[in-house]
């Protein structure tokens, strides 16, 4: 495995940390949130859905609220709330800088729509700044977002395959396969776009070792950490200047913070001389009828308009907690808990479980997809919810090449988004179910959602005659009878009646 550095910024015993993350892992919102089962008893959710959106820290969002107190624009200078918000941005940029490990020469930008806002921005300056290099090289691995912006903003993508391990499972990237594209391309090559952790599998790639194999052949390393940054220490730099990241983007509702905050943290130098993607406010030192002139300052000049102060406050909280536990400890912490459910999932009757099992051959984290013989993906994921209240994600998780290539569907023969409108049945809609783990887990919360799909393993026929299709090619299907009216639980109009009652 590859050696990477433990971020904190406290040089608290590691015992302590681990008391403080035992203590702080029931502080998330939602957690206990109770809804109907078709059984009609009422159940709280257990959430194993993590990958797409991990709950809220109370925490964080408590300092987020406070901050609200003082709630002015960053635009705004000269009075006490917008010097407050202020710094608490800047703070907020900070805790993402550190969070990363990131040397004084690399700034941090708060983009909007999370890694995605965060890639397609990076493609664009990328490909401005070196328009003679319009070559990516990615990998097959990637979700959407670490594919289609660099299709779409720089030129040629070219999809590099991953290993297979000794049973023939989905590994890493293939490093054999990358030194081979990278050195065919290597003229027109402008970066390496890869995933720090699959989405789909889990599986870790070696980002440091990739950094300098695109470095000695004068292209750019930038990574996708909205899977992994959660989960696992992360460096911008590697153990020499030549391992270094060029650029890595987060997304805060990936790492306990909703509001979708995304984080570009990229070298300063990128920037220089490039006019920003985006202008308009906050980025101009004058403006005329005729002309304008850019600011220099970063991060400001990168961050034009009136920043998501709550979000960026909010995720700003999380990073500061993650690094007062230490994420070597949250990386220990939630590996125990992947090598139990990838040896609870391994012994349940019928279960295929994607990509390699062996965590010393490929390093993981809490992300496991599988499919249930018999059963297809957006049943096994309806029943789970309905029978159980265990809350998982199914279809392709915004990876369809890699999922079709998991399930062994050539691109020819896959099924081609058009022939999926309105007619076509979920059987006709490949897909996964997907557990994914989140810091609130626990053993329990396994041991339930391997006894749910042992039972559905079991009662396949019986099953399947408790559900239909749903035939809008969204692959899902739905209970006969048992229906659940999402307004009563929560909606805007029911929960503002205390208000406009007086
Ligand atoms: N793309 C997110 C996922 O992996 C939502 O589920």
């Amino acid at each position: 495995m590859e050696l990477r550095t433990a971020v904190s910024p406290t040089q608290r015993p590691r015992a302590d940390r681990v008391r403080m993350l035992e203590r702080l892992k029931r502080e998330f919102i939602g957690l206990d949130t109770a809804y109907p089962l078709a059984s009609g008893e009422e159940r709280p959710r257990i959430y194993l859905d993590s990958g797409a959106s991990n709950l809220c820290w109370r925490p964080a969002w408590e300092t987020a609220e406070r901050a609200l107190e003082h709630y002015a624009n960053t635009h705004s200078h000269l009075h006490q709330g917008a010097r407050i918000m202020t710094k608490a941005y800047d703070d907020a940029h900070q805790a993402a800088l550190e969070f990363v490990d990131a040397p004084e020469s690399y700034t941090a930008i708060f983009c909007g729509n999370g890694v995605t806002g965060g890639l397609n921005r990076m493609a664009r300056v990328l490909a401005e700044r070196r328009p003679e290099r319009d070559v990516v090289i990615t990998t097959i691995m990637e979700h959407h977002a670490n594919d289609l912006p660099h299709r779409k903003h720089v030129g040629e993508v070219v999809h590099v395959p991953v290993e297979k391990d000794a049973d023939g499972e989905a590994g890493r990237v293939c490093m054999e396969h990358l030194r081979e594209a990278v050195r065919e391309h290597a003229d027109r090559l402008n970066y390496v776009a890869i995933t720090a952790a699959s989405n789909v599998t889990g599986i870790l790639n070696p980002i440091h070792e990739i950094a300098k194999l695109a470095h000695q052949h004068d292209a750019l390393v930038v990574v996708d950490a909205a899977q992994a940054a959660a989960h696992m220490p992360l460096s911008m730099r590697g153990h020499d200047v030549d391992e270094a990241i060029d650029v890595l983007c987060l997304s805060g509702h990936k790492i306990y913070t909703p509001g979708s905050p995304g984080v570009i943290v990229a070298q300063k130098e990128l920037f220089a001389g490039l006019e920003p993607q985006e202008v308009g406010g906050g980025v101009v030192d004058f403006v005329d009828t005729a002309r304008y002139d850019i600011m220099d300052k970063l991060p400001e000049r990168e961050e034009t308009g009136t920043p998501n102060l709550p979000g960026s406050i909010a995720l700003g909280a999380t990073l500061r907690l993650l690094q007062h536990i230490g994420m070597d400890v949250v990386e220990e912490d939630e590996r125990a808990l992947t090598q139990y459910a990838l040896s609870a999932f391994e012994s349940i009757p019928g279960l295929h479980l994607y990509g390699s099992h062996r965590l010393e051959v490929a390093d993981r984290i809490g992300v496991l997809t599988f499919n249930l013989k018999d059963l297809p993906h957006g049943l096994v994921t309806a029943a789970l919810n309905d029978y159980f209240g265990i809350a998982v994600r199914n279809e392709c998780f915004c990876a369809q090449p890699f999922v079709r290539q998991l399930l062994g569907i050539s691109d020819e023969t896959g099924v081609a988004p058009e022939s999926c409108f309105d007619t076509c049945t979920p059987d006709d809609q490949p897909g996964m179910v997907r557990v994914s783990l989140g810091l609130y887990n626990t053993k329990d919360d396994i041991d339930a959602c391997a006894e749910a799909l042992t039972y559905l393993s079991e009662n396949a026929e019986a099953m399947l005659e408790e559900y239909v299709p749903v035939l809008d090619g969204s692959g899902d299907w739905k209970h006969l009878s048992f229906r659940f009216d999402p307004s009563s639980a929560f909606s805007i109009d029911s929960t503002l009646e205390r208000w406009l009652q007086g």
